[in-house]
């Protein structure tokens, strides 16, 4: 865990969540979440600038030695809506009173910031050793989904299995889910497991294999998928993109519950409704897209035809313009593209025409 430099001694004061499961496990935390057992906006002010307040919270944002630090009152929550973000029930509450709501016994742990003692109340460093994940009651994955992604995505990064309890509870879900709740917080958690990029047990598509075959992708569609057969995850180290997420979520082909930005909805519509055939019908569809509809293609239809486009095809390129086809005396019109598309035929068959060459074919669709 990063040291900042907190001098406190109310021993009020915990490392929470995350940060205190990475720090014993030697990983690095991004997140420096801080509760206090009381009220966290009076109380935490005093360590560095107020950055931002959240009353409604119990939440203040403070810069401490440079780094950003949220101090959160320690809180219960009620979940009024099954499934979407809970509301604050009540705030400055007992420490352990707070660690209940949370998902996993691995994310319940607290740490002093005073004396740095482990404080454990659901047993989360035993799961912690054995690589346990852990719900802490029944009805963790009605009152929060999103909980099942965020399990698919701990045991990606850390090789941690469900316990045999938290699987049952897990399935139950998966056969009688409600899908009124949260798509904003659904794309969060499919973003944080499949398009990370950070230090992990499992790789992407052990996940993905996971998310298919155990159902958890049945909480984004109520359509059955099936488990395309490419391996998904050599195909992004192969074609790095942006996007990497998609690429996965995208082979559900419905995707129209989760929020879409207007960049990510372009590439799952761009993904060629059908098979492709012949190098001029491929080069046409993929020209003006994203790769990642390319490696949907590849994934859902033909995973040979989206690398032979995105290794050979694209870096063909014609070099003849329409300045080229105005000097040779072609007044401009719409015969341009047809033009341009009778010369990309021939240099797709033949790779190595000259810059000549091309004009020769040029001439030869004029005059024919
Ligand atoms: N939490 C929860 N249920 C959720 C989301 C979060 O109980 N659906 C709790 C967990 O205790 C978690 C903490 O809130 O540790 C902080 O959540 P978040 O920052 O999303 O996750 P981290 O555990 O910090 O993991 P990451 O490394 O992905 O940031």
């Amino acid at each position: 865990m990063d040291i900042i430099k907190i001098n406190d001694t109310s021993n009020k004061l915990y490392y929470i969540g995350g940060i205190v499961r990475d720090f014993l496990l030697n990983r690095e935390s991004l997140d420096i979440d801080i509760t206090y057992a009381g009220n966290a906006i009076e109380y935490c002010a005093r360590f560095g600038d107020v950055l931002q307040i959240n009353p409604d919270f119990g939440t203040i944002k403070v810069l401490v030695d440079g780094r950003e630090v949220d101090f959160a009152s320690t809180r219960t929550e009620k979940y009024e809506k099954k499934g979407h973000l809970p509301q604050v029930d009540r705030l400055g509450v007992s420490l352990k009173e707070d660690v209940l709501r949370r998902d996993f016994t691995i994310n319940a742990l607290a740490m002093s910031v005073s004396t740095g003692e482990i404080v454990d109340y659901t047993g989360g460093v035993e799961d912690l050793n054995n690589g346990i994940l852990r719900v802490l009651h029944d009805r963790s994955f009605i009152d929060d989904p999103t909980r099942i992604i965020r399990g698919l995505k701990f045991a990606m990064r850390f090789g941690f299995d469900l316990d045999e309890h938290t699987k049952n509870l897990q399935d139950e879900y998966l056969a009688n889910i409600n899908y009124d709740m949260s798509y904003a917080r659904v794309k969060k958690e499919l973003i944080e497991t499949f398009g990370y990029s950070g230090k992990m047990a499992r790789g992407l598509q052990w996940a993905y294999d996971r998310f298919i075959n155990d159902g958890i992708y049945r909480l984004v569609t109520p359509d059955e998928v099936e488990n395309p057969s490419v391996n998904i995850e050599n195909l992004i180290m192969d074609y790095p993109v942006e996007h990497q997420w998609l690429v996965f979520a995208g082979t559900l082909r419905d995707l129209s519950r989760l929020p879409l930005t207007r960049t990510e909805q372009k590439i799952v519509d761009d993904v060629p409704a059908c098979g492709l055939s012949g190098d001029f019908e491929i080069y046409k569809a993929f020209e003006h897209v994203r790769t990642e509809s390319i490696l949907l293609y590849g994934i859902l239809y033909d995973e040979y035809t989206a690398r032979r486009y995105l290794d050979v095809l694209k870096h063909i390129k014609i070099t003849v313009n329409g300045e080229d086809l105005k000097e040779l005396g072609f007044p401009p019109s719409q015969e341009y593209s047809k033009c341009f598309d009778f010369v990309l035929k021939e240099k797709l068959k033949n790779p190595y025409i000259t810059r000549d060459d091309e004009l020769i074919l040029v001439k030869k669709y004029y005059s024919e």
